[in-house]
């Protein structure tokens, strides 16, 4: 059969093991597919590092030019940030080039324009590495669980802050010691404020929402709180309550039909299931009428989880491709009000 050409753009962490993981694959995907998925380009912003294992005649600066190119029927993006990468995966989109995005900055603030330039141009848009990572969750919110109603979804968003209440749980550890902690061993940034803020969890929490509610959630829209007020006496307290505090992020319906979502630290149980996800893991725990409680848990960062989510991506959107088919990015969008906080 043709194959299904690829253009790649961006070439760091994640974006080394898509590459990695396609040649190594390459059999097997080609087996699911039904056709050979071939890498025709990689737009990077320095084209002279070395990047192990990356084929250095594919590579380009000019990440506009290869999206436009007519050989191209998927374009990936991990990137991340709004502009360019916005006009980009929009150029795609509207071409009825399939786009698989891991980039949740741009999901959260201005996903709609992605979604009005997917349903222009009839083309696929999939996300699954923006939020958790290696965790399939957004196609069981956009597919599986299409049929059922979301009553809540609480999650476990962001593996940096778990990663420090949960060293300042077991040790007893201040926050800026479990900081210094996460950053020694490369968890935390060197600049931590979007992970220990709530910001990423926050963008994060408005894709979640917006699937689960079918609506449009931007992470503006999100009350957000983030841990860097958690004090040891308070994880403390919390302890010897048998508590132990998470950084959540909680989106549910309101009492008058809207959406509340929101981003802070709680206290919860240690017998909730959410309470023994520690480390940098995430976890997602969703609460349906028909289904009843389901949790999601895995890694939520790093290139190979990332990578996976990606691949497992292009393996539907690539299908798709052959087919004709085209799966819809957002069901059944309603517009209903959010409200960050809500009576739930
Ligand atoms: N900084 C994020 C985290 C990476 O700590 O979870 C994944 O988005």
């Amino acid at each position: 059969a043709e194959s299904v050409r690829v253009a790649l753009l961006g070439c760091g962490t994640v974006g080394t093991e898509v590459v990695r993981l396609l040649h190594e694959q390459a059999h097997d995907l080609r087996a699911r597919v039904g056709a050979p998925i071939e890498l025709v380009g990689i737009a990077v912003r320095r084209p002279n590092r070395v990047r192990e294992g990356v084929p250095q005649e594919l590579i380009t600066t000019d990440a506009l030019g290869l999206v436009k190119r007519d050989d191209v029927d998927v374009v990936i993006e991990v990137v991340g940030g709004i502009e360019p990468a916005r006009t980009w995966l929009v150029e795609a989109l509207r071409s009825g080039k399939s786009v698989i995005t891991g980039n949740k900055a741009l999901l959260a603030e201005d996903g709609g324009s992605l979604h009005d330039a997917a349903a222009e141009g009839g083309a696929d848009l999939y996300y699954e590495a923006a939020v958790a990572g290696a965790i399939p969750l957004l196609r069981p919110l956009r597919e599986s669980l299409h049929g059922d109603r979301l009553t809540q979804v609480t999650g476990i968003v962001n593996g940096t802050t778990n990663f420090i209440l949960s060293a300042m749980d077991s040790t007893g550890a201040g926050y800026s010691e479990a900081l210094d902690e996460a950053t020694a061993l490369g968890y935390a940034e060197p600049d931590p404020t979007a992970d220990v803020e709530g910001f990423d969890a926050a963008a994060k929490a408005a894709i979640l929402a917006s699937l689960a509610f079918h609506t449009r959630v931007r992470a503006a829209d999100v009350y957000r709180e983030g841990i860097t007020e958690v004090s040891a006496a308070d994880v403390a307290s919390a302890k010897a309550m048998g508590c132990i505090i998470k950084l959540l992020c909680i989106a549910s319906r309101t009492k008058d039909g809207g959406v509340s979502v929101r981003v802070h630290p709680a206290m919860i149980p240690r017998s909730h299931p959410l309470a023994s996800v520690g480390d940098a893991f995430n976890a997602v725990f969703i609460e349906a009428e028909a289904a009843g409680q389901l949790m999601f848990y895995g890694r939520g960062a790093g290139g190979a989880p990332s990578a996976s989510a990606v691949l497992g991506d292009l393996v539907a959107v690539a299908r798709n491709r052959l087919t004709g088919a085209r799966s819809s990015s957002e069901s059944a969008y309603a517009d209903l009000p959010v409200r960050p906080m809500g009576e739930v």
